[in-house]
């Protein structure tokens, strides 16, 4: 004799199951247009960063330094800008300050793949100098905008020059690192942290334990967040 199984609900009585089938669809196309949308906002963001003129910055680099990590995380780090290595690799942090920043992320148990990070400017400035007002004024603007399309939940400024950025000279960074402060993007609310970064504490390893205070810190708040 063969049966003839009608639905799904029959299947699960066959079997014991204890459960119904309800026919409304799973809306689980949902997420993939918001990720092909964030993506291609990335790529409109890093097309837009390389039509820049009239930049002394880019004009001397080699490459521009856009991204790495995870796109889709909740914990966004910003840098300053490339060095030597980032320039050659177009990547962020892949010299000293980067093999630094990994073992912070170790000590929190996150990897490279657990974040996303950018830097405020995206070309490496001659000689590795410090990137100038007018500069990072004019790349703030793009550094707005990646915020916003990466929309993380806590966002790590490591340095003066990512604070200067988002939040203008007004703030001293021995004063503000280690205290969570609102940034507000186009209305949005960002959960920010400051801390040093590991290019100063390479120069400077006895501020290490304040950077380890505010590490403490981002955990318990990455905590909060995976538990909602
Ligand atoms: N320092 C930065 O701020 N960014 C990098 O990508 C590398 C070093």
């Amino acid at each position: 004799m063969t049966i003839k199984i009608k639905n799904q609900n029959e299947i699960f009585k066959i079997f014991g199951i204890n459960q119904s089938y309800n026919k409304k669809p799973i809306n689980r196309i949902k997420t993939v247009p918001e990720v092909v949308d964030k993506l291609k906002k990335l790529e409109n963001l890093r097309e837009k960063i390389e039509m820049i003129e009239d930049c002394e910055l880019k004009k001397k680099a080699n490459k521009i330094v856009f991204n790495d990590g995870n796109e889709n995380s909740h914990i966004m780090f910003v840098g300053e800008g490339p060095g030597q290595r980032e320039d050659e690799i177009g990547k962020p942090f892949v010299g000293d300050a980067g093999l630094l920043l990994n073992k912070m992320l170790n000590a929190i148990n996150l990897k490279r793949k657990d974040i996303y990070i950018t830097n405020v400017v995206n070309y490496r400035p001659p000689g590795n100098r410090k990137p100038e007002t007018n500069e990072i004024l004019k790349y703030a603007e793009f550094l707005k905008e990646h915020i916003c399309i990466i929309n993380p939940k806590i966002l790590v400024l490591m340095g003066s020059t990512a604070m200067e950025a988002l939040f203008g000279k007004k703030i001293k960074i021995s004063k503000s690192r280690g205290e969570w402060q609102n940034l507000i993007i186009n209305n949005k609310l960002f959960k920010t942290i400051i801390t040093f970064h590991p290019a100063y504490l390479l120069r400077q390893p006895d501020q290490k334990r304040f950077s380890w205070e505010d590490l403490k810190k981002i955990k318990k708040e990455i905590d909060i967040i995976s538990k909602n």
